[in-house]
Protein backbone atom coordinates (compact mmCIF):
# COMPACT_ATOMS: atom_id res chain seq x y z
CA UNK A 1 0.00 0.00 0.00
CA UNK A 2 2.95 2.22 0.49
CA UNK A 3 2.17 6.11 -0.13
CA UNK A 4 -0.86 5.09 -2.00
CA UNK A 5 -3.10 5.00 0.84
CA UNK A 6 -5.12 8.42 2.71
CA UNK A 7 -3.79 10.22 5.91
CA UNK A 8 -5.79 9.90 8.90
CA UNK A 9 -5.71 13.74 10.16
CA UNK A 10 -7.34 15.63 13.35
CA UNK A 11 -7.60 18.99 14.93
CA UNK A 12 -8.14 19.07 18.90
CA UNK A 13 -7.89 22.06 20.94
CA UNK A 14 -9.81 24.16 22.99
CA UNK A 15 -12.97 25.73 22.24
CA UNK A 16 -11.66 29.36 19.90
CA UNK A 17 -7.91 28.04 19.40
CA UNK A 18 -8.75 28.06 15.91
CA UNK A 19 -9.36 24.44 14.87
CA UNK A 20 -12.30 24.54 12.22
CA UNK A 21 -10.23 27.63 10.54
CA UNK A 22 -7.24 25.43 10.32
CA UNK A 23 -9.27 22.63 9.02
CA UNK A 24 -10.53 24.79 6.07
CA UNK A 25 -7.07 25.76 5.15
CA UNK A 26 -5.76 22.59 5.08
CA UNK A 27 -8.42 21.00 3.19
CA UNK A 28 -8.35 23.64 0.78
CA UNK A 29 -4.35 23.37 -0.04
CA UNK A 30 -4.35 19.78 0.03
CA UNK A 31 -7.30 19.85 -2.67
CA UNK A 32 -5.44 22.35 -4.37
CA UNK A 33 -2.31 20.21 -4.57
CA UNK A 34 -5.19 17.45 -6.36
CA UNK A 35 -5.08 15.52 -3.17
CA UNK A 36 -8.46 13.63 -2.61
CA UNK A 37 -9.55 15.29 0.87
CA UNK A 38 -12.52 14.32 2.97
CA UNK A 39 -13.82 16.67 5.67
CA UNK A 40 -15.35 15.74 8.68
CA UNK A 41 -16.58 16.94 12.32
CA UNK A 42 -17.12 15.45 15.48
CA UNK A 43 -19.92 15.77 16.80
CA UNK A 44 -21.44 14.95 13.53
CA UNK A 45 -25.11 16.53 14.53
CA UNK A 46 -26.75 15.29 10.89
CA UNK A 47 -27.38 11.67 12.27
CA UNK A 48 -30.09 10.53 14.67
CA UNK A 49 -27.44 9.97 17.64
CA UNK A 50 -25.76 13.28 16.58
CA UNK A 51 -29.08 15.42 17.16
CA UNK A 52 -29.51 13.38 20.43
CA UNK A 53 -26.20 15.23 21.06
CA UNK A 54 -26.76 18.61 19.35
CA UNK A 55 -30.13 19.23 21.69
CA UNK A 56 -27.98 17.43 24.93
CA UNK A 57 -25.38 20.75 24.35
CA UNK A 58 -28.28 23.44 23.54
CA UNK A 59 -29.26 22.22 26.66
CA UNK A 60 -32.83 21.21 24.97
CA UNK A 61 -32.61 17.64 26.88
CA UNK A 62 -30.37 16.14 29.54
CA UNK A 63 -28.36 13.39 29.43
CA UNK A 64 -26.83 11.25 32.26
CA UNK A 65 -22.60 11.75 32.43
CA UNK A 66 -22.09 8.11 30.77
CA UNK A 67 -24.96 7.90 28.44
CA UNK A 68 -23.78 11.12 26.74
CA UNK A 69 -19.92 9.87 26.74
CA UNK A 70 -20.95 7.04 25.22
CA UNK A 71 -23.07 8.87 22.79
CA UNK A 72 -19.80 11.12 21.37
CA UNK A 73 -18.23 7.96 20.74
CA UNK A 74 -21.36 5.61 18.89
CA UNK A 75 -21.13 8.86 17.16
CA UNK A 76 -17.87 8.30 16.06
CA UNK A 77 -18.19 4.39 15.44
CA UNK A 78 -20.85 5.68 13.53
CA UNK A 79 -18.59 6.68 10.73
CA UNK A 80 -15.62 4.64 11.30
CA UNK A 81 -16.27 2.58 8.54
CA UNK A 82 -16.28 5.56 6.01
CA UNK A 83 -13.20 7.00 7.27
CA UNK A 84 -11.34 3.44 6.22
CA UNK A 85 -12.82 3.45 4.04
CA UNK A 86 -11.99 6.71 2.31
CA UNK A 87 -8.35 6.61 4.24
CA UNK A 88 -8.22 3.03 1.83
CA UNK A 89 -9.17 4.71 -1.46
CA UNK A 90 -6.20 7.23 -1.08
CA UNK A 91 -8.24 9.78 0.29
CA UNK A 92 -7.36 12.13 3.16
CA UNK A 93 -9.15 12.35 5.84
CA UNK A 94 -8.83 16.02 7.72
CA UNK A 95 -10.86 16.07 11.17
CA UNK A 96 -12.16 18.75 13.29
CA UNK A 97 -12.28 16.86 16.83
CA UNK A 98 -11.86 13.43 17.84
CA UNK A 99 -11.41 10.67 20.47
CA UNK A 100 -9.21 13.07 22.47
CA UNK A 101 -12.17 15.63 22.65
CA UNK A 102 -14.39 12.93 23.47
CA UNK A 103 -12.20 11.75 26.63
CA UNK A 104 -11.27 15.01 28.13
CA UNK A 105 -14.44 17.25 27.98
CA UNK A 106 -16.31 13.92 29.97
CA UNK A 107 -13.18 13.55 32.05
CA UNK A 108 -14.00 17.28 33.00
CA UNK A 109 -17.12 17.01 34.92
CA UNK A 110 -15.48 15.23 37.76
CA UNK A 111 -17.91 12.29 38.06
CA UNK A 112 -16.37 10.17 40.73
CA UNK A 113 -15.36 6.85 37.98
CA UNK A 114 -15.31 8.41 34.64
CA UNK A 115 -11.61 9.26 34.55
CA UNK A 116 -9.31 9.26 31.43
CA UNK A 117 -8.68 6.05 31.72
CA UNK A 118 -12.43 5.09 31.71
CA UNK A 119 -13.03 7.81 28.89
CA UNK A 120 -10.89 6.02 26.96
CA UNK A 121 -12.29 2.81 26.73
CA UNK A 122 -15.05 3.19 23.82
CA UNK A 123 -12.74 4.80 21.93
CA UNK A 124 -10.37 1.09 21.19
CA UNK A 125 -10.52 0.04 17.56
CA UNK A 126 -11.44 2.97 16.13
CA UNK A 127 -9.21 4.03 13.59
CA UNK A 128 -6.46 5.72 14.63
CA UNK A 129 -5.14 9.24 13.56
CA UNK A 130 -1.59 9.47 11.77
CA UNK A 131 -1.16 13.00 12.77
CA UNK A 132 -2.82 14.86 15.76
CA UNK A 133 -2.31 18.82 15.45
CA UNK A 134 -3.01 20.10 18.71
CA UNK A 135 -3.50 23.67 18.85
CA UNK A 136 -2.36 24.94 21.71
CA UNK A 137 -3.50 28.21 23.39
CA UNK A 138 -4.19 29.65 26.89
CA UNK A 139 -7.79 30.07 27.63
CA UNK A 140 -7.23 33.75 28.21
CA UNK A 141 -5.91 34.07 24.82
CA UNK A 142 -8.85 32.04 23.63
CA UNK A 143 -11.35 34.40 26.07
CA UNK A 144 -9.59 37.53 23.70
CA UNK A 145 -11.36 35.72 20.44
CA UNK A 146 -14.82 36.63 21.73
CA UNK A 147 -17.39 35.72 24.38
CA UNK A 148 -19.21 32.12 25.29
CA UNK A 149 -21.96 30.80 23.51
CA UNK A 150 -24.53 29.03 24.81
CA UNK A 151 -23.80 25.67 24.45
CA UNK A 152 -23.08 23.62 27.86
CA UNK A 153 -19.67 23.21 27.98
CA UNK A 154 -18.35 26.73 27.24
CA UNK A 155 -17.67 28.07 30.59
CA UNK A 156 -14.72 29.19 32.03
CA UNK A 157 -14.12 26.34 34.96
CA UNK A 158 -14.90 23.51 32.92
CA UNK A 159 -12.74 24.90 29.83
CA UNK A 160 -9.55 25.50 32.71
CA UNK A 161 -10.23 21.51 33.42
CA UNK A 162 -10.74 20.23 29.65
CA UNK A 163 -6.70 22.10 29.00
CA UNK A 164 -5.45 20.72 31.77
CA UNK A 165 -6.56 17.05 30.58
CA UNK A 166 -5.54 17.86 27.12
CA UNK A 167 -2.38 18.39 28.54
CA UNK A 168 -2.25 14.75 30.57
CA UNK A 169 -3.59 13.06 27.77
CA UNK A 170 -0.59 14.19 25.31
CA UNK A 171 1.76 12.71 28.32
CA UNK A 172 -0.29 9.31 27.90
CA UNK A 173 2.07 6.78 26.27
CA UNK A 174 -0.12 5.75 23.80
CA UNK A 175 -1.05 9.51 22.88
CA UNK A 176 1.96 11.10 22.72
CA UNK A 177 3.63 9.86 19.64
CA UNK A 178 0.75 10.94 17.29
CA UNK A 179 -0.06 14.43 18.89
CA UNK A 180 2.25 17.38 17.87
CA UNK A 181 1.57 20.65 19.67
CA UNK A 182 1.30 24.42 17.50
CA UNK A 183 1.48 27.65 19.00
CA UNK A 184 -2.21 28.98 18.16
CA UNK A 185 -1.67 32.18 19.58
CA UNK A 186 0.44 33.44 16.27
CA UNK A 187 -1.60 34.47 13.19
CA UNK A 188 -3.68 33.14 11.23
CA UNK A 189 -1.32 32.13 8.41
CA UNK A 190 1.52 31.53 10.81
CA UNK A 191 -0.24 28.84 12.32
CA UNK A 192 -1.37 27.92 8.66
CA UNK A 193 2.31 27.62 7.75
CA UNK A 194 3.58 25.63 10.65
CA UNK A 195 0.50 23.03 10.11
CA UNK A 196 1.32 22.53 6.74
CA UNK A 197 5.24 22.09 7.52
CA UNK A 198 3.69 19.17 10.25
CA UNK A 199 1.53 17.44 7.81
CA UNK A 200 3.75 17.27 4.59
CA UNK A 201 7.00 15.74 7.68
CA UNK A 202 3.80 13.09 8.92
CA UNK A 203 3.47 11.97 4.71
CA UNK A 204 6.82 11.77 4.44
CA UNK A 205 7.31 9.32 7.38
CA UNK A 206 4.43 7.54 6.17
CA UNK A 207 5.81 6.85 2.24
CA UNK A 208 8.80 5.78 3.91
CA UNK A 209 7.77 3.45 6.36
CA UNK A 210 4.76 2.13 4.28
CA UNK A 211 2.71 1.97 7.47
CA UNK A 212 -1.15 0.43 7.23
CA UNK A 213 -3.77 2.45 9.59
CA UNK A 214 -3.56 1.57 12.48
CA UNK A 215 -6.54 1.48 15.36
CA UNK A 216 -6.79 2.96 18.66
CA UNK A 217 -5.56 1.04 21.85
P1 LIG B 1 -12.57 26.60 17.07
O1 LIG B 1 -13.14 25.82 15.93
O2 LIG B 1 -11.34 25.99 17.66
O3 LIG B 1 -13.60 26.90 18.12
P2 LIG B 1 -12.45 28.83 15.18
O4 LIG B 1 -11.62 28.37 14.04
O5 LIG B 1 -13.93 28.81 15.00
O6 LIG B 1 -12.07 28.00 16.52
O7 LIG B 1 -11.94 30.28 15.59
C1 LIG B 1 -12.53 31.02 16.66
C2 LIG B 1 -12.46 32.52 16.37
O8 LIG B 1 -11.09 32.95 16.42
C3 LIG B 1 -12.97 32.91 14.98
O9 LIG B 1 -13.58 34.17 15.08
C4 LIG B 1 -11.70 32.97 14.13
O10 LIG B 1 -11.82 33.85 13.06
C5 LIG B 1 -10.68 33.47 15.15
N1 LIG B 1 -9.31 32.96 14.91
C6 LIG B 1 -8.96 31.73 14.44
N2 LIG B 1 -7.62 31.60 14.37
C7 LIG B 1 -7.10 32.77 14.81
C8 LIG B 1 -5.75 33.26 14.99
N3 LIG B 1 -4.69 32.51 14.71
N4 LIG B 1 -5.61 34.50 15.48
C9 LIG B 1 -6.68 35.27 15.79
N5 LIG B 1 -7.96 34.89 15.64
C10 LIG B 1 -8.18 33.65 15.15
P1 LIG C 1 -17.77 21.80 18.45
O1 LIG C 1 -19.05 21.90 17.69
O2 LIG C 1 -16.57 21.35 17.72
O3 LIG C 1 -17.45 23.20 19.15
P2 LIG C 1 -16.35 24.36 18.80
O4 LIG C 1 -16.40 24.69 17.35
O5 LIG C 1 -16.80 25.49 19.69
O6 LIG C 1 -14.98 23.88 19.21
O7 LIG C 1 -17.97 20.82 19.69
C1 LIG C 1 -19.10 20.90 20.50
C2 LIG C 1 -18.78 20.56 21.92
O8 LIG C 1 -18.77 19.15 22.13
C3 LIG C 1 -17.44 21.07 22.44
O9 LIG C 1 -17.70 21.78 23.65
C4 LIG C 1 -16.66 19.81 22.77
C5 LIG C 1 -17.71 18.78 22.99
N1 LIG C 1 -17.34 17.37 22.68
C6 LIG C 1 -17.44 16.39 23.68
O10 LIG C 1 -17.77 16.67 24.83
N2 LIG C 1 -17.17 15.09 23.36
C7 LIG C 1 -16.79 14.72 22.10
O11 LIG C 1 -16.55 13.52 21.83
C8 LIG C 1 -16.70 15.75 21.08
C9 LIG C 1 -16.30 15.37 19.68
C10 LIG C 1 -16.98 17.06 21.41
MG1 LIG D 1 -15.07 24.85 15.67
Amino acid sequence: MGGTRGMLIVFEGLDRSGKSTQCEKLVQTLRNEGEKVEHMQFPNRTTPIGQMINEYLTGESQQEDHVIHLLFSANRWESAQAIENHIRAGTTVVIDRYSYSGCVYSAAKQNKAMDLEWCRQPEEGLPRPDLCLFLDLSSEEAAKRGGFGTERYEKQDLQARVRELYTEMRQHEDEREDIVVVNAGQSIEEVQCEVLKVVKEARRQLDTQGLELRHMR
